[in-house]
């Protein structure tokens, strides 16, 4: 995807994929200290349950913003273009804007989620969540994270 986008002149960098527990834990425990455990948890995943610990996502940025993470990304060419073709690779925007009473986050559009071409095809085009997708498909025994306990890496 990333090559994609660079051969249309757009960059983009992975700067977070694979979290091992600990991280997870150390991140959330930042954010409940500096926000607040109610705040917290609209932005960070309880250890054990972020899908950082699964390998199966990814944050993105760009040099627009100097690589840093967060919501500017949206506003790049960068994070168009993701919004517009993720899809193709397999990817969703995984906690779209003003949908965080059904996925539980707030608007990311930086965290990208690999679901596979079809589900991300259906998705994208359906303008949907995982959640939604899950349910209108009556997908059984899928968890949506996996949940890792400590000392696994
Ligand atoms: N920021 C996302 C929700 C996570 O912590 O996995
Ligand atoms: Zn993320």
């Amino acid at each position: 995807m990333c090559e994609a986008a660079s051969a249309e002149g757009i960059d983009i960098v992975s700067t977070t994929a694979y979290r091992s527990y600990a991280f997870q834990k150390d991140l959330y425990e930042y954010y409940v200290s500096t926000k607040g455990q109610e705040e917290a948890d609209k932005v960070s995943a309880k250890p054990g349950s972020s899908e950082h610990q699964t390998g199966l996502c990814a944050d993105l940025s760009t040099s627009e913003i100097d690589y840093v993470n967060g919501s500017a990304f949206g506003d790049t060419a960068a994070g168009r273009w993701v919004a517009e073709h993720c899809h193709e690779y397999g990817f969703i925007v995984r906690y779209p804007d003003g949908l965080e009473g059904i996925t539980g986050y707030t608007y990311e559009p930086w965290h990208v989620r690999y679901v596979g071409t079809v589900a991300a095809g259906e998705i994208h085009n359906e303008n949907i969540t995982l959640e939604e997708y899950i349910e209108e498909n009556n997908i059984q025994n899928v968890d949506i994270v996996e949940p890792q306990s400590e000392g696994g890496e």
